[in-house]
C-alpha cells in the first residue's frame, strides 16, 4: 500500500522526505513524489518508477529547498501508475498539497459534484478529489477545513497536508489507514509506518481514527473530529528497522495474514452501496450480464484454488455454467469458447506468464475477458477487456494470504451481482448474503485471535512426512489451498483430495498417526465428510477437522476440531482458510524455514 512521510523543522525537508520514503519502499510502490514549501510556493516533484528516479530529479533533494514538506510512494489503486497520478496532488491554485494512503470509496460521487462546480482534474486518482475538496472548504482555517473534509469523505485515508497560507504548520489526519507522528531533535515528522522515522526518533504518537495532528516547528498538538484539542501519550519504539518493516510481526506473511480483515473490507466496502452491489469497473450492462452463457475461470496456484470455490458460487447463485482451468492447461488445449462465453483470469501479480498467455488465447478468439487482479497497471490488468481490482495492497510474502482472501471476495461480489441481475436470487436472499459478507472481516479477526492454540497444535507436526487435506464441494477448494500453503512454506509433502475420492487409491497411504485435515463447512455434506473421517481414522489417521460452530457432532469422529463462525455456505472458504494459514505458518516457523521466501519459489512466475 502507499507510504506517506512529512517533515517540519529547522533542517532541509527534501533529503529527510526522500530518506523516509526509502524506508517505506518495502511496502511496494510504482511511483513517488515530494512537495516542499520553498518560502514562497509549494514545489512538487513526482515520477513513476523507483525512488532513485525522484532522487535524480531532485538531485537528492538539493534543488528543493525548504523546511516543510510531504512525500509519498504510490501503490496504484485508482488510476494507472503515471506521473500525473503520482502524489502529492495540488488544488488548482497550488496553495494546498496533499499525500494520501487509503481508498476513498465515494470519490466518484464527490468528483462529480466538484466537476459541476468547475473544478478541473489532472489525474484519475481518488486523492486529487481530496485536494480539490480541501480547496472547496478552505476559508482560511485549516482545522475547520479538515474537519469538514472528514465529514464528507467515505473510505480509508491517512493524509499529510500543507496549506501555503499556513506554511509554519504540517497537518495530518487518518481514518482506517495507519499514521504516526515522530518528535525528533531535527523537528517533527509524520509517516505511514515506523521505519520512516526511526533514523530520527524512537518517540512516536500513534494517531487514532479521526484524529488530527498539528505539527509546528517547536510543538505537536492533536485535535478530534470536532477540531477540539486532545492530549495523547507518546510511545517509545523498541523495534529494530527489520522488525519495524514488518510492523512488529516476525514475517511479512504473518503481517499479511493479519491484514486480511482490512483487505476484505477494502475490497468489499467500495462495492456495496445502499444494499446493492456496484462494480463500476465491470462496464457490463445488465443485458450483457444476462447474455452470459458460460464462464471460464482461468488461473494458477492459489488463484486457481479461489476459482474452484467460485465455480460453486457462480453456479449456485447465478446458475451460470462455469468451467475452471489451470492457465498452463487452458493455453494449450485449444479450448472451446462458445458465443456468450466470459473468460475470467485471476492473478494477484497480473504478470503470471501462463495466466497472461491464457488471456491472450481467449482474446484471440474474440471472447470477452475480465481480469481480477491486485496490481494496478499490470499486464493482465492492461490487456483484459475489463479489470476488477482486489485492493489488497502489495503482498510481499511469496505465499499469498491477503490477496487470496481478496480474490474470494471479488468473486463472491461478481457472482452475487450476476445473480441479482439475472434474478436467480431474491432481494431478501441478496440482502442476507451482503450482511454475511460485511461480517467476514470481524470473523476473520476472531479466527486470527486463536493463533496460540493453533501454534501449539502445529508444533506437534513440524516433523510430519505426509499431510492430507480432504473436503467435499467448497471444502475441497479450501483443502486445495490449505495443502498448498503447508507444502510451499514448510516443504512437508501434502495433498488435497475430494473426500469421496480418497478411497479410490490414496487411502492406502494412510498410516498410524498420519495427519488428515478434514474440512466440513458444507452442512449438506457434513455426514458424508464425517464418514470419510471415520474411514481414515480406522486406518490410524489423526484427524484435524475445520467445521462450523455448532457442528459438535464431528467431535465424535475427529481428534482435534477448529470451529469457524457461522456464515453463508458459499463464503466459508474466507473463514476456514484462516486456521489453515496459521497452521502452515507455525509449522514452517517451527521447522526454521524461510517463511517469506520459500526455496525454489518466486512471488510472480513470469516464465512458463
Ligand atoms: C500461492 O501462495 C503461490 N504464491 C502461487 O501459487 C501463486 O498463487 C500463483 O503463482 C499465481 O500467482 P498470481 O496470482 O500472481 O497469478
Amino acid at each position: 500500500m502507499c507510504g506517506i512521510v512529512g517533515y517540519i523543522g529547522e533542517a532541509q525537508a527534501a533529503p529527510i522526505l526522500l530518506d523516509g520514503l526509502s524506508k517505506l519502499e518495502y511496502r511496494g510502490y510504482d511511483s513517488a513524489g515530494i512537495a516542499v514549501y520553498d518560502g514562497t510556493d509549494i514545489q512538487v516533484k513526482k515520477a513513476t518508477g523507483r525512488l532513485k528516479v525522484l532522487n535524480e530529479l531532485t538531485h537528492d533533494g538539493v534543488t528543493m529547498p525548504g523546511t516543510l514538506g510531504i512525500g509519498h510512494t504510490r501503490w496504484a489503486t485508482h488510476g494507472a501508475p503515471t506521473d500525473a497520478n503520482a502524489h502529492p496532488h495540488y488544488n488548482s491554485t497550488e496553495t494546498i498539497a496533499v499525500v494520501h494512503n487509503g481508498i476513498i470509496e465515494n470519490y466518484l460521487k464527490v468528483k462529480k459534484r466538484l466537476l459541476e462546480k468547475g473544478y478541473v482534474f489532472q489525474s484519475d486518482t481518488d486523492t486529487e478529489v481530496i485536494a480539490h475538496l480541501l480547496d472547496y472548504y478552505y476559508k482560511g482555517d485549516p482545522i475547520e477545513t479538515i474537519t469538514k473534509l472528514m465529514l464528507r469523505l467515505e473510505g480509508s485515508y491517512a493524509l499529510g497536508i500543507i496549506f501555503k497560507d499556513h506554511a509554519d504548520v504540517l497537518y495530518a489526519v487518518r481514518k482506517d489507514s495507519p499514521l504516526i507522528v515522530g518528535k525528533a531533535a531535527e523537528g517533527s515528522l509524520i509517516a505511514s509506518d515506523v521505519p520512516a522515522v526511526l533514523k530520527y526518533t524512537r518517540e512516536v504518537y500513534f494517531i487514532q481514527n479521526e484524529e488530527i495532528a498539528v505539527l509546528s516547528r517547536d510543538d505537536i498538538s492533536f485535535r478530534n473530529v470536532d477540531g477540539e484539542p486532545i492530549t495523547k501519550e507518546s510511545t517509545t519504539i523498541e523495534w529494530d528497522i527489520n522488525a519495524a518493516e514488518k510492523g512488529g510481526y516476525e514475517h511479512f506473511m504473518q503481517k499479511e495474514m493479519y491484514e486480511q480483515p482490512k483487505t476484505v473490507r477494502d475490497t468489499l466496502s467500495p462495492r456495496l452501496k445502499d444494499g446493492r452491489i456496484v462494480i463500476e469497473e465491470l462496464g457490463m450492462t445488465d443485458d450483457e450480464i444476462r447474455g452470459i452463457r458460460k464462464i471460464h475461470i482461468v488461473a494458477c496456484g492459489s488463484a486457481y484454488h479461489t476459482r474452484v470455490t467460485a465455480k460453486y458460487v457462480f453456479e449456485g447463485l447465478a446458475r451460470i455454467p462455469v468451467e475452471v482451468d489451470l492457465a498452463s492447461e487452458f493455453r494449450y488445449r485449444n479450448p472451446i469458447l462458445e458465443e456468450g462465453a466470459l473468460v475470467i483470469i485471476i492473478s494477484q501479480s497480473g504478470e503470471t506468464a501462463d495466466s497472461l498467455a491464457a488471456l491472450r488465447e481467449a482474446r484471440s478468439r474474440g471472447v470477452k475477458t475480465l481480469g481480477i487482479v491486485n496490481v494496478v497497471g499490470s499486464s493482465i490488468a492492461r490487456e483484459a477487456d475489463k479489470v476488477m481490482y482486489t485492493w489488497a495492497g502489495p503482498e510481499i510474502a511469496v505465499a499469498t494470504t491477503k490477496a487470496y482472501s481478496a480474490q474470494l471476495i471479488a468473486q463472491y461480489l461478481l457472482a452475487l451481482k450476476f445473480a441479482q441481475v439475472r434474478g436467480t436470487v431474491t432481494e431478501r436472499e441478496c440482502a442476507g448474503m451482503i450482511g454475511d459478507l460485511k461480517k467476514l472481516p470481524e470473523q476473520i479477526e476472531l479466527l486470527l485471535g486463536s493463533k496460540e492454540r493453533i501454534q501449539r497444535f502445529a508444533n506437534r507436526y513440524i516433523a510430519a512426512k505426509d499431510v492430507f487435506f480432504i473436503g467435499r464441494g467448497i471444502d475441497y477448494a479450501i483443502s486445495l489451498e490449505g495443502s498448498l500453503k503447508l507444502k510451499e512454506i514448510s516443504y512437508i509433502h501434502s495433498e488435497a483430495y475430494a473426500a469421496g475420492e480418497l478411497k479410490h487409491g490414496t487411502i492406502s497411504l494412510i498410516e498410524e498417526g498420519t495427519l488428515v485435515a478434514a474440512v466440513a463447512t458444507q452442512e449438506d455434506l457434513y455426514k458424508k465428510t464425517i464418514s470419510n473421517i471415520v474411514e481414515v481414522r480406522t486406518r490410524g489417521a489423526f484427524v484435524m477437522a475445520v467445521t462450523n460452530t455448532g457442528n459438535t457432532e464431528i467431535e465424535k469422529a475427529a481428534d482435534y476440531v477448529i470451529y469457524i463462525p457461522q456464515t453463508n455456505r458459499y463464503f466459508t472458504n474466507s473463514l476456514a482458510i484462516i486456521p489453515l494459514q496459521l497452521f502452515s505458518y507455525y509449522v514452517s516457523v517451527g521447522r526454521g524455514c524461510d517463511v517469506d521466501k520459500p526455496r525454489n519459489l518466486a512471488k510472480s512466475v513470469t516464465v512458463e
